[in-house]
């Protein structure tokens, strides 16, 4: 199974195994990841699941749709270029490796 890691807002980070087929947003939550709430529980309507794609890696995630896009206007920390949705990642193989920065708050 792939690994990604998330780095948290005091820096520190964590290197987690995902499970087949899960978003991003899963694999925080059943880490317990103070910095992603997932409000909504993965339906694109909250926003509270908003990561920082690092930089090597924006270009190989999927577009993102148009609600994604939209939500991501209203996020409680700043939108950045490298914003997403961690509910809309999903991993795959290809995304063994991944970095997701956590936002300093979401609400
Ligand atoms: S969990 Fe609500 S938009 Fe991602």
């Amino acid at each position: 199974m792939p690994t990604i890691s998330f780095v948290h807002p005091d820096g520190k980070s964590d290197r987690v195994e995902t499970s087949d087929g899960e978003s991003a947003m899963q694999v925080a939550t059943r880490h317990g990841f103070d910095g992603i709430l997932a409000e909504c529980g993965g339906n694109a309507m909250c926003a509270t699941c908003h990561v920082y794609v690092d930089e090597n890696w924006i270009a190989r995630l999927p577009a993102m749709a148009e609600d994604e896009d939209a939500l991501l206007d209203g996020t409680a920390a700043a939108r950045l270029p490298n914003s997403r949705l961690s509910c809309q990642i999903r991993i795959t193989p290809d995304l063994d490796g991944l970095v997701l920065k956590l936002p300093e708050r979401q609400v």
